[in-house]
């Protein structure tokens, strides 16, 4: 029976209007999926992990969970996270290489663990400890992949074991010299279910040849992902390194908080990019959505490479039933610092 206090309760906390999701379109396979649930009002973090898993499920996938290619010690090593915007609390895992399913790892941690971020041994022992599956992600067709890639971008023989050659100074060389044309990669969701609740999440191999060990930005709250139900959401795919420097993900959300549009957020962190220096400058596609709904998609483009701009996708359940497909703006570092900014 409905009390008057649960009553006021479900007509303040319901709003099966506003919910909405967007993913990029690494996402395809488990959008329908993630949609399907919210309109089901099952929460935004279900929606999230079940369409991430499906993404970690698809052989297809060269950049997220099964199939993903691996560094350039020749192992694939995956990364996720999921964050609760209305708690402000995630879980995350990196470097993993026993599972598929990094983002059931990870969500695991959100509600079962004291932990937010699990690494390496760590998390595949957690996983096993809490019956994930164990499997490999690694498969053949990866593996061959790697074999050109390597043959490609590092340009040496490839030795018979890696375990003892040194491999620093190949992952740089082929980092530097694909600029642009590796795979590097993530899926990002982001949604609001029928309690208003926004949650965000990433699942990553991140870039094929990196070196053993490296962490990208989809398992670090801040850089790749973050979610505040007071403002939005954001998260970033791509070079992880740019988003780890300029801390993207949280610095869009902040500037929501201080009034700017989520468009103008999204600029902004666009401006903040222009002040890095040296190290690794790519692309980085970043992802704003505010509590209300509104988007924006933006790729930083370092240099101008000729790649094809990105897209994601887009529901909101009071505008349309259907998911579009719609194309990321991309911006070139010189557009950007002529562009009249706030900061
Ligand atoms: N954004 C994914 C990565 O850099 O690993």
């Amino acid at each position: 029976m409905l009390t008057n206090n649960n009553l006021q309760e479900s007509i303040i906390t319901q709003n099966e209007e506003n919910m909405f999701l967007l993913a990029n379109e690494d996402g395809k396979v488990g959008v329908e999926k993630a949609v399907e649930l919210l309109n089901n009002n099952k929460t935004s973090i279900d929606a999230i992990v079940e369409g991430i898993s499906k993404v970690e499920e698809d052989p297809h996938s060269k950049i997220v969970g099964l199939g993903g290619i691996p560094d350039i010690s020749g192992e694939v090593t995956l990364d996720a996270a999921i964050m609760d915007g209305s708690t402000l609390d995630f879980g995350a895992v990196g470097c993993i290489k026993k599972h598929v399913n990094a983002i059931k790892i990870a969500e695991s941690i959100l509600h079962d663990s004291p932990h937010c971020l699990l690494v390496g041994e760590g998390a595949d022992r957690y996983a096993k400890e809490k019956n994930i599956p164990l499997r490999s992600p690694l498969l053949q067709k990866a593996e061959d992949q790697w074999r050109e890639l390597f043959k490609t971008y590092v340009n040496e023989d490839i030795p018979d074991s890696l375990e003892v050659v040194a491999l620093a100074e190949w992952c740089k060389k082929a980092i530097i010299g694909a600029h642009g044309h590796l795979f590097k990669d993530t899926t990002i969701f982001m949604a609001k279910d029928h309690k208003e609740n926004i949650a965000v999440g990433t699942s990553t191999t991140g870039w094929p040849l990196k070196y053993p060990g490296r962490l990208g930005d989809s398992p670090v709250a801040g850089a790749g992902f973050y979610a505040n139900n007071k403002w939005g959401a954001a998260a970033c795919t791509n070079t992880g390194e740019m988003a780890l420097r300029a801390n993207t993900a949280f610095a869009v959300v902040q500037y929501m908080k201080i009034g700017l549009s989520v468009e103008e957020a999204v600029y902004q962190s666009m401006k903040d990019l222009t002040s890095l220096k040296g190290g690794l400058l790519s692309d980085l596609v970043v992802h704003g959505i505010d509590k209300q709904g509104k988007y924006k998609v933006a790729c930083y483009h370092s240099k101008p490479h000729g790649e094809p701009a990105p897209k994601f996708y887009y529901w909101h359940k009071e505008h349309s039933t259907e998911l579009a497909l719609i194309e990321a703006e991309t911006m070139f570092r010189d557009d950007i610092l002529s562009m009249n900014h706030k900061f």
